[in-house]
């Protein structure tokens, strides 16, 4: 094994131990697909292979979501990646993405992330759509206790990243209109723009059919 592949190696581990207990859809498989997916990206773009790999395995060990204190878990990170002996350039690349790369974070502001950046966005948020993306959405929401659908409640637009972690007033339908539904042109490059086009159709076909049968039509 090469140098970086043993490190990729461990910070596997150290992530799959990090979010060993989550049952909100963030589990090691979630970061197992974002990484096939940057490789899948990666036949078609030119990055630094590591460097995105190892930010799709570490992206969401410091997420605001998953854990109380997310300023003590990027410190336990960082001190773990240098005695892992990245060096202190790979480590600031890392630690850009995972803290700017999320949707939450979009919300407050225009990012500017770097290549690796953008395609370890644009990978996990093709996990976040398709019949993948679905079953998050609807695990998440069960996980959280939204209401499934409710036609009194309508979608809600123009969010702080505050508003959108409220879940007081969500449906896990909502959600799809909130978030999934605007992930298509959102994405940074055309490689994942066209991964996308068949998951963004899979849940439109979902929505329509739930729609239908919700009212009686089927
Ligand atoms: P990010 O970390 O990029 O901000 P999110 O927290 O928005 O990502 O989403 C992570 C996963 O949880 C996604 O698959 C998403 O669909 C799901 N999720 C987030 N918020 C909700 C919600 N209100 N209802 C249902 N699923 C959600
Ligand atoms: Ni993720």
């Amino acid at each position: 094994m090469t140098k970086q592949e043993q490190q990729l190696t461990q910070i596997i581990s150290y992530a799959s131990a990090a979010l060993a207990n989550d049952k909100t859809g963030h589990d090691l498989a979630h970061l197992k697909r974002v990484a096939s997916l940057v490789e899948k990206l990666h036949q078609e773009c030119d990055f630094d292979l590591f460097i995105a790999l190892s930010a799709a395995y570490l992206h969401d060990v410091i997420d605001d979501k998953l854990f109380a204190n997310p300023a003590t878990q990027l410190a336990k990170l960082k001190e773990f990646l240098v005695a892992l002996d990245l060096d202190a350039t790979q480590i600031t690349a890392i630690e850009d993405i995972i803290t700017h790369m999320s949707f939450a974070h979009s919300l407050e502001q225009e990012v500017n992330l770097s290549i690796e950046g953008q395609i370890v966005q644009d990978a996990d948020w093709l996990d976040a759509i398709g019949a993948i993306g679905i079953t998050r959405a609807i695990y998440f929401g069960g996980a959280h206790h939204e209401k499934i659908y409710d036609l009194t409640m309508k979608p809600r637009q123009n969010m702080s990243k505050e508003e959108y972690r409220n879940l007081d007033n969500e449906t896990i339908i909502n959600h799809f209109y909130e978030k999934l539904l605007l992930l298509k042109n959102k994405l940074n490059t055309s490689a994942a723009r066209k991964l996308a086009a068949h998951r963004h159709q899979v849940m439109l076909d979902f929505l329509s059919e739930f729609k239908a049968e919700w009212d009686g039509q089927r």
